[in-house]
């Protein structure tokens, strides 16, 4: 099948390495939601045998996972309409990255900047996992023959290298198999920047608490951290070029922008000529007002962790009715013999 005869599919991830930021809401989630209610076919992954490439403590990510099954479905993710999932559930994943692992060459994976990133000066005490992390997304969105991903910005370079694979794969093995997925990088956050330093990625794995705001962030640690956000002096610009410079400035903008789901001249517009005193005031309320409600959500679905993981095993059953047949096929063009009966291929 050709990429133009199909309809879309959509699929994205997130770790639950930790809780979910600001960053991870506005940058993916908040979007996951949007793409859901426009009616296409979305499938939404924690992917916790990519967040094992660094240490977790078990207990720590069992519960991360389930919270942020409970953020997904608090912030609007439907599991009805949405096939939400763990990834571990669906050994379709983790059976397709071998292959991809044979596949990829070295040389484009040491280029990954968040491998270096992340190992840091101490490359020789990376795990292997850390390394080949990319082929495992390859293979959570070629499993599915995905078409769209959306993803902040920080994602564009894996999402280049499952383009890379994909190619190389039909190449090898002379087929027109996997499809080439589109990256969706879209709307005013998909770099939500630390609240302490404007040129770094707010994350959750930055030691300081106050460079991000928390899904989990009760309205005083809100407003707190907004108060204490690094800016500068000069008031609000009028147009967005005026921004440019001032990465803390354009930073809390842009934050507004889309929590308002408005574009930034339109946010300038109403601000233009204040000072931080009054926009942080105004950032604060706002953030209170939409995540407060997603936080009381998420932490009432919380109480019932079993239903939690009975609606992650029937996303997992759902994924796995899409990605078995793929995956058979993929044996198949590669020359494994599949010979237990019931497999279909
Ligand atoms: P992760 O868990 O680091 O982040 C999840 C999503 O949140 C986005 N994001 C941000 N967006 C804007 N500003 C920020 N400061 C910010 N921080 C995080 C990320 O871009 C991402 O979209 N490798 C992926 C997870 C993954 C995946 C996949 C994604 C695994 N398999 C398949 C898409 C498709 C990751 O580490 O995301």
């Amino acid at each position: 099948m050709t990429q133009a005869a199909r309809a879309p599919r959509v699929f994205s991830g997130i770790q639950p390495s930790g809780g979910l930021t600001l960053g991870n809401y506005l940058g993916a989630l908040k979007r996951f939601v949007e793409t859901q209610n426009e009616g296409v076919e979305t499938l939404y992954c924690l992917v916790d045998l990519h967040a094992i490439t660094v240490w977790q403590e078990p207990e720590a990510l069992r519960h991360a996972t389930r919270a942020m099954a409970a953020g997904f479905i608090a912030a609007g993710i439907d599991p009805q309409r949405s096939i939400l999932f763990n990834q571990s559930q669906v050994s379709a994943h983790a059976e397709l990255a071998w292959i991809f692992n044979c596949v990829a060459r070295m040389g484009w994976l040491s280029r990954m900047t968040q491998f270096k990133d992340k190992a840091g000066k101490h490359r020789e005490n990376a795990s292997v996992g850390l390394f080949a992390y990319p082929s495992l997304m390859a293979a959570d969105i070629l499993a599915y023959h995905a078409t769209h991903v959306p993803v902040g910005e920080d994602q564009k370079q894996h999402l280049e290298l499952t383009r890379e694979i994909a190619i190389k794969f039909n190449h090898d093995f002379g087929v027109d198999f996997f499809p080439l997925v589109e990256p969706v990088i879209e709307g005013t956050a998909t770099r939500v920047m630390s609240l302490r330093d404007g040129t770094k990625k707010m994350s959750k794995s930055d030691p300081s608490d106050m460079t991000r705001i928390n899904l989990t962030d009760d309205a005083d640690t809100i407003s707190l951290k907004i108060r204490k956000a690094r800016t500068d002096p000069e008031p609000l610009p009028e147009t967005a070029e005026g921004l440019e410079d001032r990465p803390e400035a354009r930073n809390l903008v842009n934050i507004f922008a889309a929590l308002s789901d408005r574009n930034v001249e339109s946010v300038l517009a109403d601000y233009a000529g204040r000072g931080f005193g009054e926009f942080k005031p105004a950032l604060a309320e706002l953030a209170v007002a939409r995540l407060s409600p997603i936080n009381a959500e998420m932490n009432r679905l919380l109480q019932d962790t079993a239903e939690i993981d009975r609606l992650l095993g029937w996303g997992a059953e759902r994924a796995d009715v899409i990605a078995r047949p793929i995956l058979e096929r993929v044996y198949d063009i590669v020359g494994m013999v599949r010979s237990r009966p019931g497999r279909p291929v």
